[in-house]
């Protein structure tokens, strides 16, 4: 016997009874984004490696130890572990800025992890995301995490919480980065071993740490807004003050510092639906990144953007249902002499916009009906030997089962009647 292959751990498939939900909630989603003004980009899968090294920054966990990252004739490439950069470098590199002053486009597609699978956490994965370039905010801000809570309230996802929070200018960060060590370091002892490491490299990073150990030492040390200045103040309580006339609940956790070195001002994530999800319950994050556009070799540019992961909004939204319907019409020959015609009838079918399967093996019409049946046809077309004589078939209804004699040349007629649709 051959061997079994299986799917790389983490990566999955997505079958038939399952794709139909994951189309729903693309469809939906780029509905939302056409009617906020986004277009659609589409960028490559993979990119070159110093890319994601320089924008998401060295000193992170995707960069660290997450990438999927190889070497091919000299050139160092990586499989995108997220969609912000590879966007911004096509923002770039086709001089959009230059024909318009603010840009706003949404994509969808895999992105690649190498973290630990859990449920809710894959190695590809797939995210929704979008990013507004040209825009300072915090208007579009306010905007871009309403729309996000309507998306995801639309997509039935219960339990909805929306934290925000802002780690100003590049200025701030500096100047509460060394804030922070001066509180850590006399207490470095106290904190993990990836977060003393960090202490040196990333200490932002220790405020995200899930070690209680790690929270403990934090007690008492200042947050970021201990080091804003009145810009970055203005910035926020801007923010705040539209998402209240907007009406979107939030909760301001100053402790939020996201995993990537991008961002500026603005950082936001949305949980939800933590009874189906537990600890990985953050459906959308995002923010701000003021400088990644001007270090990519473009103009300053201010930009936003989020991501979401789909499969967590598909966990988030599940609910119970009944088995699609696949075909809405099927043809059952019930000999080889009815096969042409069937043929010619299927082909006719779906000229006129009907969906239809036609059983191509032969086989007794029970085996047939119940082939109809699953595909959840709602109606057969029957062609047995006295039909074929007369050039006539049986159409008959799978939910009603009455059964009529229809001339074939009706017959679409008849299947668009019966289907409540117009010619
Ligand atoms: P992120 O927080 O790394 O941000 O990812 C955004 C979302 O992608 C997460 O909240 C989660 O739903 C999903 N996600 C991330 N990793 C995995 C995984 N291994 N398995 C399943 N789902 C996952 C970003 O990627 C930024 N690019 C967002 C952004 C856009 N910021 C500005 N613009």
């Amino acid at each position: 016997m051959a061997e079994t292959l299986r799917a790389v751990k983490g990566m999955n498939d997505v079958l038939p009874e399952d794709s139909g939900r994951w189309q729903a909630v693309e469809a939906a989603f780029a509905r939302a984004m056409q009617l906020a003004g986004f277009r659609e980009v589409r960028t490559p899968y993979v990119e070159p490696t110093p890319l994601f090294v320089r924008t998401i920054g060295e000193a992170t966990d995707v960069v660290e130890k997450e990438m999927y990252s190889f070497v091919h004739h000299d050139e160092r490439l990586t499989l995108r572990p997220e969609g912000t950069a590879g966007a911004a470098r096509a923002y770039v590199e086709h001089g959009v800025h230059k024909n318009e002053p603010v840009t706003k486009w949404w994509y969808a597609g895999p992105m690649f992890r190498a973290e630990r699978p859990q449920r809710g956490r894959y190695r590809q994965f797939s995210q929704i995301g979008a990013e507004i370039y040209g825009d300072p905010g915090p208007g579009c801000d306010a905007e871009m995490i309403h729309t996000l809570v309507e998306f995801l309230g639309s997509l039935g996802i219960q339990g909805l919480e929306v934290l925000v929070n802002s780690i100003g200018g590049p200025a701030t960060r500096a100047r509460y980065k060394d804030k922070l060590v001066a509180f850590l370091t006399p207490k470095a002892a106290e904190l993990t071993a990836d977060s003393q490491r960090r202490l040196g490299t990333n200490p932002l990073r220790i405020l995200d740490s899930k070690s209680p150990q790690d929270q403990a030492a934090l007690v008492g040390a200042p947050t970021i807004h201990d080091a804003f200045d009145e810009v970055d103040i203005a910035h926020f309580a801007e923010l705040k003050s539209h998402l209240d006339h907007l009406g979107t609940p939030y909760r301001v956790d100053p402790k939020l510092v996201r995993g990537l070195d991008y961002y500026t001002y603005t950082l936001f994530e949305i949980k939800g639906a933590k009874d189906k999800l537990g600890a990985g319950d953050t459906l959308v994050g995002g923010g701000r990144y003021n400088g990644m556009v001007q270090e990519l070799g473009g103009p300053a540019t201010p930009a936003i953007g989020f991501a979401a992961g789909l499969e967590r909004l598909l966990i988030a939204s599940e609910r119970a249902t009944a088995p699609a319907t696949v075909v809405d019409v099927f043809v059952a020959p019930l000999d080889k002499a009815g096969h042409g015609p069937a043929l010619t009838i299927g082909r006719d079918l779906r000229r006129a916009g009907i969906a239809c399967e036609v059983d191509t093996r032969g086989g007794s019409l029970k085996s047939q009906l119940r082939r109809a049946n699953a595909l959840k046809a709602r109606f057969a077309v029957i062609l047995g030997d006295a039909e074929l004589k007369e050039d006539m078939v049986q159409l008959k209804d799978l939910e009603g089962h009455a059964q009529e004699r229809v001339a074939r040349g009706e017959l679409v007629s008849a299947a668009l009647a019966h289907l409540g649709r117009a010619r």
